[in-house]
């Protein structure tokens, strides 16, 4: 699903920047240009950066010491 129209990023490659080691809007922005145009998408995108944070936080509990 996109999320940001203006830059054609979608929900997944959000998450996927995340989960490479982006923690928070604005690296996330660096990396794929979202939410730098009109900025309408900001508010979705920063919570999904919110949620693949936490995503991200569970796998790294999984993983053995
Ligand atoms: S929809 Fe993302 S900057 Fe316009």
């Amino acid at each position: 699903m996109y999320v940001c129209l203006c830059k054609n990023v979608k929900c997944h490659e959000i998450r996927q920047c995340v989960h490479d080691g982006a923690d928070n809007l604005r690296e996330v922005s660096r990396c794929l240009g979202v939410a730098t145009q009109c900025g309408k998408c900001a508010k979705d995108a920063k919570q999904i950066v919110k949620e693949a944070k936490q995503e991200r936080q569970q796998l790294l509990e999984y993983l053995p010491a």
